[in-house]
């Protein structure tokens, strides 16, 4: 028994932000942030708005596009930092804007790793047998964990949700391998001492820097380039196919650059790379799945395509999904 992915969902806040607004009240320019991160626009929360009902609202698209009630649901794994409450967790929260009950909803921390680490998850509850249908969801809001006045870090996060619908399932489709790493020891390169959405970016009470991300973003950058090259070459091994028969990567949207070096370093001309780092910016666990929801709705993925999704953040943790589609 394997998983297959059978259909996947996005939602974003209403609000774009784009280069052009940061440059009124910061000191940056559209120029430095295109030319070193690859980022246009983002979308951010505004007061009044919940990460929940978006993540709810791509959690629906993609049960409509399952074909699937959210009755039929066997569990809900939501990759994400950003529950507006300690507790009730973020998958309970989904779980009640679909209106069911009972089945079991929980949350995994694992930053910009998130989804890729809640598909594992899924991945490896739905080949046990405990469940047969997972919602899978990666959700963020980390405009609104960053200190507004540090143009080192705001200009690169946004907000949004994806989701997709797992199935047990027998035959060679779905989740051929995943693996997942983290190391500890880099925990000071990005780190977040407070829990919980608040300040978005339209509000008077913002997060005030001791309480905002912060981020040695040089150092990350090497270490999220060599350790997602490992661990796309380790999946790929695992699930014993052959590096140049990938047909798509869609991995973790932090820079352009660093999604450029990694396929470099791969090997993996960028034609099979996808890229929306552009319109999104850095979604934290929110970028795979609105990604690849992206890529199947811009028709990259075909029935019988291997599809790889990789991903690094802060813990560190990072990791990879090999599929096939
Ligand atoms: N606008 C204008 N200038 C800026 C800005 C900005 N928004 N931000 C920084 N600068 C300036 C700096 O002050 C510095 O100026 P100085 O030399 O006069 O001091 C200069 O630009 C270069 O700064 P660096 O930090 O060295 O810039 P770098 O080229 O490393 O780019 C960046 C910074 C984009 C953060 C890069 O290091 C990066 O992407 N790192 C990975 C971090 C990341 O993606 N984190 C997200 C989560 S983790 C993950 O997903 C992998």
């Amino acid at each position: 028994m394997g998983s297959r992915i059978v259909a996947t969902g996005r939602a974003l806040p209403r609000t774009a932000v784009s280069n052009q607004d940061l440059e009124r009240f910061m000191n940056t320019s559209d120029e430095w942030i295109k030319s070193r991160t690859g980022i246009g626009l983002r979308y951010t929360l505004r007061s009044g708005e919940s990460l929940a009902d978006i993540a709810g609202e791509a959690s629906r698209q993609a049960l409509d596009r399952a074909g699937m009630k959210p009755s039929e649901l066997d569990a809900i794994i939501v990759g994400t930092v950003s529950s507006e409450y300690a507790f009730p967790s973020f998958g309970c929260q989904i779980q009640t804007r679909l209106g069911i009950d009972s089945i079991p909803a929980f949350d995994l921390a694992a930053a910009c790793s998130g989804f890729v680490y809640a598909l594992s998850v899924a991945d490896s509850h739905l080949r046990a047998g405990d469940f047969r249908r997972v919602l899978v969801v990666g959700a963020d809001a980390l405009s609104t964990f960053v200190d507004w006045t540090d143009r080192r870090t705001a200009v690169l996060f946004g907000d949004g949700a994806g989701a997709a619908v797992l199935v047990s399932e027998p035959g060679p489709r779905g989740i051929l391998a995943s693996l997942l790493r983290s190391s500890g020891k880099h925990w000071e390169l990005l780190v977040c001492p407070a829990t919980g959405v608040r300040g978005t970016l339209d509000s008077e009470a913002r997060r005030d820097a001791a309480d905002a991300i912060k981020m040695k973003g040089p150092e990350l950058f090497k270490i999220a380039v060599k350790s997602m090259e490992e661990v796309s070459r380790q999946v790929v091994e695992r699930a014993g196919v052959r590096l140049e028969d990938v047909n798509l990567v869609v991995g973790h949207q932090a820079n352009s650059r660093i999604i450029n070096a990694v396929a470099e370093r791969l090997g993996v001309p960028l034609e099979k790379v996808f890229i929306n780092i552009d319109r999104y910016g850095n979604t934290s666990a929110a970028s795979v799945p609105i990604a690849l929801d992206e890529a199947i709705e811009q028709g990259r993925v075909h029935d019988g395509d291997l599809v790889m999704l990789n991903a690094c953040g802060g813990g560190l943790t990072w990791g990879a999904n090999l599929l096939r589609w």
